[in-house]
């Protein structure tokens, strides 16, 4: 109004026709704020057990712009968004750039597109909360002794990023099928890991059961491991999965003693809802007590903590009996997410050795929505960073760029190498960065990424490779040849958004 006032030369009329115009647009825009405003609820979907998943969501505008509070059975995240007349798009801080859903205020009502299905959010008392069990104080601190396992970077295979909830017993032994006929188990990917969605209401006893898609674990575990493979599970130290489907809070030892019974090999073990009961200060303990769980089975487990970095797990990973934690959020199947994470492996890198690694999440190859060329950057950094080799794609059907990218056996060799030293950024150059990771040989590796939109001419030179003594020869890996390294430099074009990887021999 203040401004109206100032502008001295505007008819009277004006005036009049704009002050009208704002009271309309403020009347609006309150009205739209007292709708929206507020706490609503409804059932974001059934469960694969038969169970309803709830969604609470706490909303407050402020003109266009939202903030609230999401929350399933499952997680609750912060979310933030914008309201334009009826419509509405909320944003979660895991993917700023596509709306996690898209809503309408229809009559009482919200009407969310979410997820692929719309949900319906009727309006809810604002102390309506999804219910919380009662606190279970976790244990004193004492260190798990090392389990023995995952002596170089745990290989193998994944549901999640490209199944998520449309996994079941019979794509499971497809998998595995296609783990040997591919080669990829030779290859050294020996772990087909069911990640979340498998899980069925708990029995009469306590015991967590499969659900529908999962008829008898124990049978599909036996199928894994005649192909010479082995089986890997997901739960949470919450009440809920992140998918909300129930989790081990409470049951430790007999979900511990149901995956060892069901010749499980493989846990990973998923914050999620448990961020709802207890503090990041209480991540160690609360993990250490399911590291003990599975110790107290005898079998050996890899244990795979999955916290997204919170509480710098890499600090107090090995003594909760972990043999790999996530150090970021999830991946996506992009560019910027695969390099984004690649960038904050930087403060755990002198943590990671044999028995415990960094994981940077899973291998996005295959899905896509990169290149081939990025697709090499990924696999290059993944082993350059010493991570986890998990392939997250549909390997009964792969391209053959997708086999020679993941069956890349000198690749698979870096990330494998016995020293276990967990590469570095050693130098960043417009377009370019350098990533060096120490081999048990003496040589290193060393891979440089083209950032850029152009194809680039980049060179390795020998004396910036910190080498115990003089390059006495190297190889492309991604080329599978020897190169001239002699007069100490090697020059290569490299595609946009690719990699040239080298192994350098060191040698006096
Ligand atoms: C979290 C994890 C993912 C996946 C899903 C399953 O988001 O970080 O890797 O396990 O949960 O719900």
């Amino acid at each position: 109004m203040k401004r109206v006032h100032e502008d001295s030369h505007v008819s009277r009329a004006f005036l009049v026709q704009r002050a009208v115009l704002m009271a309309t647009l403020a009347i609006s825009t309150c009205a739209f704020a007292q709708a929206v405003t507020g706490k609503w609820t409804g059932v974001e979907r059934t469960l694969d057990d038969g169970e309803p998943d709830r969604v609470v969501l706490q909303l407050t505008q402020s003109g266009t712009q939202l903030t609230g509070v999401l929350e399933t059975l499952g997680f609750e995240t912060s979310i933030k968004g914008t309201a334009e007349g009826s419509h509405f798009e909320l944003i979660a801080p895991w993917d700023e750039k596509k709306p996690l859903a898209t809503g309408e205020l229809a009559g009482k009502d919200l009407h969310v597109a979410w997820d692929g299905h719309n949900v319906v959010l009727t309006p809810a008392p604002a102390d309506y909360n999804i219910p919380k069990p009662a606190y279970i104080a976790p244990p004193p601190l004492k260190k798990v002794p090392y389990n023995g396992l995952a002596k170089t970077p745990p290989m193998g295979w994944n549901s999640w990023n490209l199944f998520a909830e449309k996994i079941n017993d019979a794509t499971v032994r497809e998998i595995a099928d296609a783990m040997v006929s591919s080669g990829m188990r030779d290859a050294g990917y020996i772990y087909v890991n069911i990640d979340d969605t498998w899980e069925s209401v708990r029995d009469a006893h306590g015991n967590l059961r499969p659900n529908h898609k999962f008829p008898d674990m124990k049978a599909l575990a036996d199928y894994v491991h005649a192909r010479g493979l082995k089986l890997g599970i997901y739960s949470s130290p919450g009440p809920r999965t992140c998918g909300s489907y129930p989790g081990s809070y409470g049951h430790e030892k007999q979900d511990a003693e149901t995956f060892a019974a069901w010749g499980i090999d493989y846990l990973k073990y998923d914050w999620c809802s448990a961020g709802g009961i207890y503090k990041n200060d209480q991540l160690q303990p609360v993990y250490q007590k399911m590291g003990e769980a599975l110790e107290a089975t005898g079998r050996p487990i890899v244990f795979s903590l999955c916290e997204y970095g919170l509480g710098d797990p890499w600090k107090w990973g090995p003594d909760v009996g972990g043999n790999l934690w996530r150090t970021t959020d999830d991946i996506r199947d992009e560019w910027s997410s695969m390099m984004s994470n690649a960038h904050r492996q930087m403060a755990s890198a002198p943590y990671a050795g044999p028995g415990h690694w960094n994981d940077p999440d899973m291998l996005e190859i295959g899905n896509g929505h990169m290149t081939d060329d990025e697709y090499r950057t990924h696999m290059s950094l993944w082993s350059l960073l010493a991570a986890p080799l998990l392939a997250g794609n549909d390997v009964r059907h792969m391209s053959q760029a997708t086999r020679d990218i993941l069956l890349n056996r000198e690749v698979i060799a870096i990330d494998q190498d016995p020293l276990g030293k967990q590469a570095t950024r050693v130098a960043q150059d417009g377009d370019t960065e350098t990533w060096l990771k120490p081999l048990a040989d003496g040589g290193v590796a060393v891979g440089v990424i083209n950032l850029g939109q152009q194809s680039k001419s980049i060179t390795v030179k020998a004396a910036e490779l910190n080498l115990p003594g003089r390059a006495t020869g190297a190889r492309d890996l991604w080329a599978h040849r020897d190169v001239n390294f002699t007069d100490g430099e090697y020059t290569a074009d490299v595609p946009a958004h690719g990699i040239l990887l080298l192994r350098v021999r060191s040698g006096s």
